[in-house]
């Protein structure tokens, strides 16, 4: 059987449905086998997305902006569901920058209304699946509805150590690392720490990511090559997948391509490949 494939009324027709029965299911198994290609032992355990190309997904449907956000958030529910079964430990998605507050009225405010709606129906969600969710940014910012249904989520999921998906609202490096220098200005004048033995360790649990380890792979849609001043300090070894793919068109399977092409770079570390090579014999 040919299954509705076009097959001339000729005498190829034997050929053609051969040429499919041989075929067809090995693209078929090809295409499900992305996922069976990663090998799980070697997951990034840190997951970190520039969510890009919601406005011009919108736009090459002649609809509005927030249609595309809207669109977003499909992708969102996907690539967390991937993270998670594949057993991903963390995934930062940047939902908002601080210079995010720029743009129209109205697309910030049903931005806004879009992540306090889907923060809200997504919590069940979450704690079926393990699922804790973390915030980190300026939250102050955030207008009054959203700080009180975030606080809410981070409370009833605070017990789930299945994925840790934390979401980058009202955030920026440059205010992230302004702050801890802030507080540790503050803590040296207080006589707390000690600024002339401030180390690495010392410095990032000052930062809002403290908790967390650093992402291993940072992945940016839509085709722009810029970090957008998104994890500066965490993201000094983690390997960079671009993909033109615009977010709302991003799933599980650019989820998957992303993290196969993790799996075959070399992480040196500032090392050689020799000192490497050594290091695992
Ligand atoms: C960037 O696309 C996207 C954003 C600034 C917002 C991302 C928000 C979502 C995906 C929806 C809500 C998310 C959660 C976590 C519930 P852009 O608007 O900059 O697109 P453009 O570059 O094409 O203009």
């Amino acid at each position: 059987m040919c299954f509705g494939f076009f097959v001339p009324e000729n005498h190829n027709r034997p050929r053609v449905c051969a040429f499919f029965v041989t075929f067809v299911p090995q693209l078929k198994s090809k295409r499900m086998s992305i996922k069976n290609d990663i090998d799980i032992s070697r997951l990034p355990s840190h997951i970190a997305i520039i969510m890009d190309g919601n406005g011009r997904w919108a736009k090459e449907k002649g609809q509005e902006r927030l249609f595309g956000h809207l669109h977003g958030v499909e992708s969102v529910r996907d690539v967390v569901e991937g993270c998670a079964e594949l057993g991903v430990k963390y995934l930062t998605l940047y939902a908002f920058s601080t210079e995010n507050w720029d743009r129209p009225a109205d697309e910030v405010s049903g931005l806004m209304e879009l992540l306090v709606k889907t923060i809200h129906q997504e919590v069940p969600t979450m704690n079926k699946n393990n699922i804790r969710l973390h915030v980190i940014g300026d939250l102050d910012m955030m207008p009054d509805q959203a700080k009180l249904e975030l606080n809410e989520a981070l409370k009833e999921t605070e017990t789930n150590d299945g994925l840790q998906l934390i979401l980058a609202l009202s955030y920026s490096s440059r205010w992230e690392i302004l702050r801890a220098v802030k507080r540790i200005a503050e803590d040296a004048k207080n006589g707390k720490i000690d600024p002339a033995s401030l180390n690495h360790e010392q410095f990032q649990e000052y930062l809002s990511t403290a908790t967390f380890p650093d992402p291993e792979l940072l992945i940016r849609t839509s085709g722009e090559r810029r970090i957008s001043n998104f994890l500066l300090y965490q993201i000094a070894y983690t390997e960079l997948h671009f993909t033109p793919i615009l977010w709302p068109d991003f799933r599980k399977e650019q989820l998957y391509e992303a993290i196969l092409d993790f799996q075959q770079r070399q992480r040196r570390f500032g090392k050689t490949g020799d000192q490497l090579l050594q290091e695992s014999t």
